[in-house]
């Protein structure tokens, strides 16, 4: 019995097209989440860490070993997809997959999947996350759900625990995109939402996609091979950081995802002339540089125009030729815009090009911005949520529903198979950035939740 077919009676929204079930979400999920910004829906007793099954120092010494690869001075990890240096964090994840017992190998995307073996002919429960960071991130976003995952297999293996279902722990790649721009890269080509129009992307050194993935030894002729079938995965499953405040400020221990913002991310060429800073009047100037400030501003002036959970962002900006002594000829920065709804994003976008287009007639600019990442919002399957949450309550571990203004691989794949994710706190909310940290025991909490679900769900869902 396959998993879709498990969940699907149980499911709430089973009767609904995909296109009203996805409006019908997030309608509940705006007003719920306007009515409360986060609903505690338990607070047990404190968990107790003789409970777990997980070995939560095992957890913690391989995951201070992963924060090696990368290190800053100021704390934290520069771990960019495609780098040399997530390759070496690679070699030391395989190697930890291997050492759980895990068949390995690589997909042409460069996803990394450990394999272990069911009792019976049954399709995946796939569960993982990412291990290359932003630009000076932190030591858990990803890695917790990475390394969480692998532990589970341990704390299997330790238990003499078999399931009926295969079990496949996966290393997403290039989750982060500021590398070549596009996020959930490894996940969106397993999905088949993206395919080889982005093999000819280059970044900054003139290297494109296609090479890196050469560098993987993977032959990028043949990356639509990394598409998962539709059928094959029972289940997706995705313990991360929180990345916000809303568990450490309300003390409570584990978030069930509901769902899982949509992103759009633009990159912008506002082209002016580059002219002698000292000679030319301040009348006569097309300056790129000021045109792009206008509109990183008009970018945040739209996003705050109407209330909710939207966000704005212009990350960087990069100005050509760059010297005090010259006005910028050419600036290149991009826009992303994020919510829990697509159409939301898209009326943004228009009002956003409205101010664009007056600010290059203002500046004597021309400003052209190209889509270079699209990612749809996703939806946590309730019946997986459920599971999550009787996990964390068997555990004796508060739980809170709760949207993920992040994106994440899961959502990615939640377009093959049923998906939830497990939040653990992010101290003071801060994330991709060195301070970053999530409470130790926190970490072990999402990893026994994730081990307990996992054996829910490969209960539940051969039940029929
Ligand atoms: C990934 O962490 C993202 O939300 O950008
Ligand atoms: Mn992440
Ligand atoms: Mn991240």
């Amino acid at each position: 019995m396959n998993m879709s077919q498990w969940l699907r009676p149980r499911s709430i929204f089973s009767n609904f097209s995909n296109t009203s079930r996805t409006i019908a979400v997030w309608v509940g999920l705006a007003v719920l989440a306007a009515a409360f910004p986060w609903v505690s829906d338990t607070q047990a007793a404190a968990s107790s860490g003789e409970s777990r099954h997980i070995n939560a120092q095992r957890l913690q010494g391989n995951l201070e070993k992963l924060s090696e690869f990368g290190r800053n001075p100021e704390g934290g990890v520069t771990r960019l997809g495609f780098s040399q240096t997530e390759m070496d964090a690679r070699t030391y994840v395989t190697g930890l997959m291997k050492e759980a017992g895990l068949e390995v190998r690589v997909d042409a995307a460069g996803n990394i999947f450990g394999r272990r073996a069911g009792t019976a002919p049954l399709p995946t429960l796939l569960f993982g996350s990412h291990i290359d960071s932003v630009p000076h991130g932190g030591n858990f976003d990803g890695t917790v759900g990475s390394l969480g995952a692998i532990e589970v297999i341990r704390a299997l293996n330790d238990g003499h625990v078999t399931t009926q279902h295969p079990l496949e722990v996966v290393i997403w790649t290039n989750e982060e995109g500021p590398h070549f721009g596009i996020s959930a890269l490894g996940s969106g080509v397993a999905a088949g939402v993206l395919g080889p129009e982005i093999l000819d992307r280059k970044d900054d050194v003139g290297l494109t996609l296609a090479d890196w993935l050469r560098r993987y030894e993977q032959d990028p002729a043949h990356l639509t091979d990394a598409r998962i079938p539709r059928g094959t995965l029972a289940a997706i499953l995705e313990l991360h950081i929180e990345q916000g405040p809303q568990l450490y400020e309300t003390k409570v221990q584990i978030g069930v995802v509901q769902g899982i913002v949509g992103l759009k991310r633009w990159k912008c060429i506002a082209t002016g002339f580059a002219n002698h800073a000292g000679t030319t009047p301040m009348n006569r100037r097309k300056d790129a540089l000021a045109a792009a400030a206008k509109d990183l501003l008009a970018v945040r002036d739209v996003v705050r125009e109407e209330p909710g959970r939207q966000v704005g962002t212009v990350g960087y900006m990069k100005a050509e030729p760059g010297a005090p002594n010259v006005i910028p000829g050419r600036v290149e920065f991009p826009v992303e815009l994020r919510d829990l709804d697509a159409a939301t994003i898209e009326r943004m976008w228009e009002h956003i090009q409205q101010r664009f287009a007056q600010t290059d007639k203002e500046e004597g600019v021309e400003t052209r911005c190209a889509v270079i990442n699209d990612i749809a919002p996703a939806l946590s399957d309730p019946s997986v949520q459920s599971v999550i949450r009787e996990a964390a309550r068997s555990t004796g571990l508060s739980t809170a529903d709760m949207p993920s203004g992040a994106v994440h691989d899961a959502g990615e794949i939640s377009r093959l198979a049923p998906m939830g994710m497990i939040f653990v706190p992010s101290r003071d909310g801060i994330s991709h950035a060195p301070q970053e940290f999530s409470a130790w025991d926190d970490v072990a909490n999402g990893t026994e939740v994730l081990y307990r679900s996992i054996l829910k769900l490969d209960k539940q869902m051969n039940a029929r």
